[in-house]
């Protein structure tokens, strides 16, 4: 059974890829691919099949992809180019004969207020029309997005925001990796499925103010702003106007809940509880 892991040179793509190694796969039945495969070339000296393949490049990606067993379609990072780039791949992928795509989406992608849906919606909707076998893995928010409050409580000793008592159901990057992992190496319990993937807990921001409190051992508030205080206050640290108004929107979706839900999904996957943010920030520290 051989598998290809798209976005291998990034975070999760790699956690994937070491989740296959730790269930007893054999690195030559894994394929890491990725544009910048000098950062991955440790798999490749530990036997890992290395190679590159663009969303932008077709060809790249049926070559990559050819007679795999299971694809894992990590997401694209870049915004505005992901339905494209997506398709490319999702294309590649059936003219390569693959058995099996599994593609990385965001919560309720289908059903949201969240900005960054409408990309992945759409990419489901391809993957759906499209004649593969395939998975949907919704995954929600990172604990690791939660570095960046760390490192401002740690010089300010506060945290902002405007996501008022909006809660975050958040997972661990290595919990998410180790579901894709589940499905990658045997899909058939899992074709046509649309799994949310979360945390088990949902979490607020000003709780969260009290887990770095915790771990960094000295009080540190929450200060709640409005929309407009809190897209004032980050072009004011030099945040660009889109940057900004992008951070604003995802603290509305987040006071609008649409980060909340546990359906306890990724736990059933993985067999186990999930990772608490606060044990992931306490890895970061
Ligand atoms: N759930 C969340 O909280 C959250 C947060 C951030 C992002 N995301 C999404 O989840 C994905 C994985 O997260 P991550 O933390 O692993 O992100 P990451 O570390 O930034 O990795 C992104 C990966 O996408 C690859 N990539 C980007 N453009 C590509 C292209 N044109 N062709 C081929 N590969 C391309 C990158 O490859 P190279 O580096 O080799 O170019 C890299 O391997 C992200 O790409 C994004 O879609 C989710």
């Amino acid at each position: 059974m051989s598998v290809v892991v798209t976005g291998a040179t990034g975070h999760l793509g790699r956690l994937v890829v070491e989740s296959l190694l730790e269930r007893g796969y054999a690195p030559g039945d894994v394929t890491a691919t990725g544009r910048d495969t000098g950062k991955i070339a440790d798999l490749a000296e530990r036997g890992v099949n290395v190679r590159r393949a663009d969303f932008e490049d077709p060809a790249s990606l049926r070559e990559a992809f050819r007679s795999a067993d299971a694809v894992l379609l990590v997401s694209g990072a870049e915004l505005g180019k992901r339905v494209a780039q997506h398709r490319n791949a999702i294309e590649a992928a059936e003219e390569a004969g693959v058995g099996h795509l599994v593609y990385t989406s965001a919560p309720k992608a289908d059903d949201t207020t969240l900005i960054l849906a409408p990309e992945h919606k759409a990419t489901e909707e391809i993957l759906a029309a499209s004649g593969l076998s395939h998975t949907v893995l919704r995954n929600g928010w990172y604990n690791e997005n939660y570095q960046q409050d760390l490192e401002q409580a740690r010089e300010h000793g506060a945290l902002i925001g405007s996501a008022g008592e909006g809660r975050t159901a958040s997972a661990a990057r290595r919990d998410l990796a180790e579901a894709a992992a589940v499905v990658l190496v045997d899909p058939a319990p899992h074709a046509g499925a649309v799994y949310e993937l979360t945390g088990d807990t949902a979490w607020t921001r000003k709780e969260l103010a009290g887990y770095i409190s915790e771990l960094l051992g000295r009080e540190v508030l929450y200060r709640d702003l409005s929309p407009e205080e809190h897209g004032a206050v980050l072009t004011g640290v030099g945040l660009d106007a889109g940057t900004a108004e992008f951070v604003v929107g995802l603290d509305r979706n987040t006071r609008d809940g649409e980060l909340a839900a546990t359906p306890g999904t990724l736990a059933k996957l993985i067999g186990r509880p999930t990772t608490p943010v606060i044990e992931t920030l306490r890895e970061l520290l």
